[in-house]
């Protein structure tokens, strides 16, 4: 894949652009894309409450959506092995709780880098949610401010981070990529402190190529590239330039050959708490004790990158081993139910976060429905507990699991 293809890739997880969207097909897969900016999505105010697992909320976001745009944020990368496994993973665990506990409820609130949270289940950073829904983030965070937890918000998601800030009152952390442009990304920084981000997380797992992106053409349409990269600050871009012009411009504006140096220029710069997204191995986490991280997720980017590496659950025990206290460790990729969260708790998760079940609900019935997937996992979460016999998230531990 060349250089200006993967770059889009990297800042808005498109895939299709080999093609250049001058090519027919690309202009009807853009136009496909400006549908689902806005999809029918909630126009049924009951279509979320139909939903009693957060699996339900696929077959609602196919309905309100563009097939291009569903399959953008339903599919994984290549043979889809790391996606697939990332679910079945937590299907493989097996839970055995203890007889006669004598708990009746249990309360899910914890803490994430100190900042207290309702639940274990925070939001991930999803780009180009505005094409799930016209509201887009600004819902998520919304839904996830009336739930009481964290929203980390995407700097691809199509509002920009002060839209975002400005949208909800709960606590938020930012996503970035990497910029090429030192001064952009240190303004980055500056612009999310300014509007009370509470933690930055820089995503580390690169090269999204999904063969149904391909084979849709998918594409981001223009308004919505041009005014990503206007929102990160790249304002000398403006509608006159053509598609082709912000394209090239998008491709030479990411680092996409990451290194220590830009963590290390990162402390320095911010006193925010910073996190690293992406680790899957024990070296990788002690690379991130090392240059004095605050935190770091286990995830493989819910298997939209290279397909092919672990399972997130499978590996976060050892990830937690070589952390050993020293930072804060979560998780991503395929938590669907509130048992799997329980398992990435017991495995040594502080938190887990969610990507998918975010898009499809949100797709399905806007804030209501991101609203309603948290409620469920919720609910399922408690049980777990109850039924495991802890009444706090602290007692979660690795004696619940048969393994
Ligand atoms: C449509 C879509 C777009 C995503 N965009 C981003 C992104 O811009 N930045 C990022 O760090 N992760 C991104 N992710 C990955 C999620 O943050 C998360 O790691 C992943 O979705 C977790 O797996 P799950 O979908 O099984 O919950 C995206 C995921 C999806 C589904």
């Amino acid at each position: 894949m060349d250089r200006r293809a993967f770059s889009q890739l990297l800042t808005l997880g498109a895939a299709g652009l080999t093609v250049g969207h001058a090519n027919g097909e690309a202009a009807i897969a853009a136009e496909d894309a400006e549908e689902g900016i806005a999809p029918a999505a909630g126009a049924n105010g009951d279509l979320p409450s139909s939903a009693v697992a957060v699996d339900d909320f696929i077959e609602l976001a196919r309905r309100n959506l563009p097939k291009a745009t569903f399959e953008y944020i339903t599919s994984g990368s290549e043979d889809e092995v790391t996606l697939r496994d990332n679910v079945d993973a937590f299907r493989r665990i097996r839970v055995l709780p203890p007889l006669l506990h004598g708990i009746e409820d249990a309360d899910l609130s914890t803490t994430v880098l100190g900042q207290k949270i309702s639940m274990p289940i925070m939001l991930a950073p999803v780009a180009v949610l505005r094409m799930a829904h016209p509201q887009g983030a600004l819902a998520a965070a919304r839904a996830a401010a009336e739930a009481g937890t964290i929203h980390v918000a995407g700097s691809s998601a199509g509002h920009s981070l002060e839209e975002i800030a400005e949208a909800a009152d709960g606590p938020k952390w930012l996503q970035i990529y990497v910029p090429a442009d030192r001064d952009i990304a240190s303004r980055l920084v500056r612009r999310a402190e300014q509007a009370g981000y509470r933690a930055i997380v820089v995503t580390v797992d690169l090269g999204e190529r999904k063969d149904a992106d391909l084979r849709n053409r998918f594409a981001p349409p223009k308004e919505m590239l041009l005014k990503h990269l206007r929102d990160i600050g790249f304002t000398q871009l403006t509608e006159q330039n053509t598609y082709d012009e912000i394209l090239a411009f998008n491709a030479s504006a990411w680092r996409i050959s990451l290194d220590a140096e830009f963590f290390e220029w990162l402390r320095k710069t911010t006193s925010l708490p910073i996190l690293i997204k992406g680790v899957l191995s024990p070296q990788a986490a002690k690379q991130a004790i090392e240059l004095g991280l605050n935190g770091l997720v286990v995830s493989n980017h819910g298997g939209r990158r290279l397909d092919g590496m672990p399972a997130t659950i499978d590996v976060l025990e050892n990830v937690v081993e070589a952390v050993d206290g020293r930072l804060e460790v979560l998780m991503d990729g395929g938590i669907r139910r509130g048992g799997d969260v329980l398992k990435a708790v017991a495995r040594g998760a502080k938190a887990v976060l969610i990507g998918r079940p975010q898009a499809w609900a949100l797709a399905a019935g806007g804030q209501a429905g991101v609203a309603q997937a948290l409620q469920i996992l919720r609910d399922e979460l408690t049980n777990a507990m109850v039924s495991c016999g802890c009444s706090k998230v602290e007692e979660i531990d690795a004696s619940l699991l048969m393994s």
